[in-house]
């Protein structure tokens, strides 16, 4: 036997161990999949192509010249997903703590550059001590180079974390950068400085779970799109999230083809709007009657909750919904529905997925804290969002449109393609009560005055005749008449004047 040949395989064999049973039987103690099992789970079977097997870190400080684990910690390389293809990195948290060296950062680079190159997304799986210590200034220059690269590349090809370890420090950063961020429960965190910073910088005593965990970013600051239960779920769960996407700005959003019937009216739309304006409706049901069957992918579920976002199919072609939940707080909008939302329809209008907008607002939050934490700012996101948009833009408007939130909500005056009202839909400046105690401040009879407005502005009709509204249409046509409608979109063309880039407000 050739002794280069076993040597190659006797070190090819060494990467499949990272670093060592002992510390995958840890891994697996905490509940964690090893990088390996992780992409095994991720890619179709047989599907992946490792890259860089053989990568050793290069640095001689501190004794690591003597320890050198193959493949550096991180695993990387292409495969498909229900037969489409993907770039992967997979951080071992086995092997130096999963902590990113100059070698580790390079493997991930190259994926970025070839999946830049070809045009498909990169899926990243997080599980590491961060900046390789021993590497000092090698390392963070890693970091900072993936960060460029996350930005060269966003709005080019899907950029996905999955978070599911640690991940502190300047490493937060790519995640950040990426267009998705999900994490697995109990076993992932992010956050820029631990516990014992913050208890030595702030004097707070705060668990990991609590200051970084899946519920504080799911729930409070807004950083990750979704959590999920452990890996084997959360992996399973990125591989239908994978089959909405387009692999990139080149290309359109994929259509799944769907076998069963031509789209039937659905009559139980009619009645979820309820008689009384101010009773709220779960607008969640409006969307799955809407959307083709289980189609639904929700992102950010727990976060600001008085808006919805999330991908859908229309005939097996891939939207991204956006909605107020008249169910919370009734739907208004604020600081965080805002930047929520805003965040969704760039990623959809970046990657040629068309949007659908279901409209029930009754307008912005009032209040010194919207107001001093920078509504205004905030608010203008979503509205700069959906101005910018050149992306086939469907807006059904259920009930309320009030105020400056019914300009935002993907109204016909920024481009909108299709916008229809249902017979419920009111559009005004405001409700009629708020109405009347203004300009019948005066007035003795603020009873009959409000009836009167009620008739005038309480139905879809004078946006209608003024064209602002394409149709006034019955609930139950609306899945069909919107599949129709994005038929006849499928090749619309619209582009934006020249510009190095706009200036959203931040
Ligand atoms: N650089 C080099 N090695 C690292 C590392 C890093 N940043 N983070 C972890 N490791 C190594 C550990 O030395 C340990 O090596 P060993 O298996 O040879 O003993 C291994 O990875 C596992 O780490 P350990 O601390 O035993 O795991 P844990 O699950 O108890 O704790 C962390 C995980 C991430 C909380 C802890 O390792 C940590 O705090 N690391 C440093 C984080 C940091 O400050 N990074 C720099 C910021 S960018």
């Amino acid at each position: 036997e050739n002794a280069a040949v076993s040597m190659i395989e006797r070190k090819r064999a060494d990467a499949q161990l990272g670093g060592g049973q002992k510390r995958i039987d840890a891994q697996h103690k905490k509940g964690k999949l090893t990088a390996r099992e992780r992409i095994d789970l991720l890619v179709d079977a047989g599907s992946f192509r490792e890259y860089d097997t053989f990568v050793e870190h290069q640095c001689v400080d501190f004794g690591m010249e003597k320890n050198k684990i193959t493949g550096d910690g991180v695993v990387t390389g292409h495969g498909t997903i229900n037969g489409r293809k993907v770039f992967v990195f997979s951080q071992d948290f086995t092997a130096y703590g999963g902590s990113l060296s100059k070698m580790h950062a390079q493997k991930i680079q190259k994926v970025m550059d070839k999946a830049m190159l070809v045009g498909a997304p990169v899926i990243g799986l997080n599980d590491s001590g961060g900046a390789r210590i021993q590497e000092g200034v090698d390392s963070l220059a890693g970091y900072a180079d993936i960060f460029q690269k996350n930005v060269l590349a966003s709005g080019v090809i899907p950029q996905i974390s999955l978070i599911m370890g640690p991940c502190a420090g300047g490493a937060v950063y790519s995640p950040a950068l990426t267009d998705f961020t999900f994490m697995v429960r109990d076993t992932s965190y992010l956050f820029v400085t631990g516990p014992d910073v913050v208890k030595a910088v702030t004097n707070e005593e705060v668990t990991q779970e609590e200051l970084g965990g899946a519920s504080a970013h799911t729930v409070k600051s807004g950083v990750a799109h979704n959590a999920f239960e452990n890996d084997i779920e959360a992996l399973q769960r990125l591989r239908d999230f994978y089959d909405y996407l387009p692999l990139s700005n080149r290309e359109s959003a994929p259509i799944r083809k769907v076998t069963s019937a031509p789209p039937q009216d659905d009559p139980s739309l009619d009645n979820i709007v309820p008689v009384d304006s101010t009773k709220a409706y779960d607008m969640k049901d409006v969307i799955s009657r809407i959307g083709d069957e289980n189609s639904f992918f929700e992102l950010a579920p727990s976060y600001a909750k008085n808006i919805i976002i999330g991908f859908s199919r229309l005939n097996g072609q891939t939207i991204g919904v956006v909605a107020n939940q008249p169910l919370v707080s009734s739907g208004v909008l604020d600081i965080n529905a805002s930047v929520k939302a805003a965040r969704f329809v760039r990623f959809c209008d970046a990657f040629n997925v068309p949007l659908l907008t279901l409209v029930d607002v009754p307008g912005f939050l009032p209040g010194t804290g919207q107001e001093h934490g920078g509504i205004i700012r905030h608010g203008a996101k979503l509205l700069y969002a959906y101005c910018e948009a050149t992306v086939p833009k469907l807006t059904v408007i259920t009930r309320k449109a009030y105020g400056g939130a019914y300009d935002v909500m993907a109204s016909k005056h920024l481009r909108g393609d299709v916008n229809v009202a249902w017979p419920t839909g009111e559009i005004a400046v405001m409700g009629a009560k708020g109405a009347v105690e203004i300009i019948f401040r005066n007035s003795d009879n603020k009873v009959e005055a409000e009836k009167d407005y009620v008739t005038k502005f309480a139905n879809p009709l004078p946006a209608a005749q003024r064209g602002f509204i394409d149709d006034v249409i019955l609930p139950r046509t609306t899945r069909r008449r919107l599949i129709e409608e994005l038929e006849l979109l499928k090749d619309k063309k619209l582009s934006n004047p020249w510009k190095k880039h706009g200036n959203i407000p931040l």
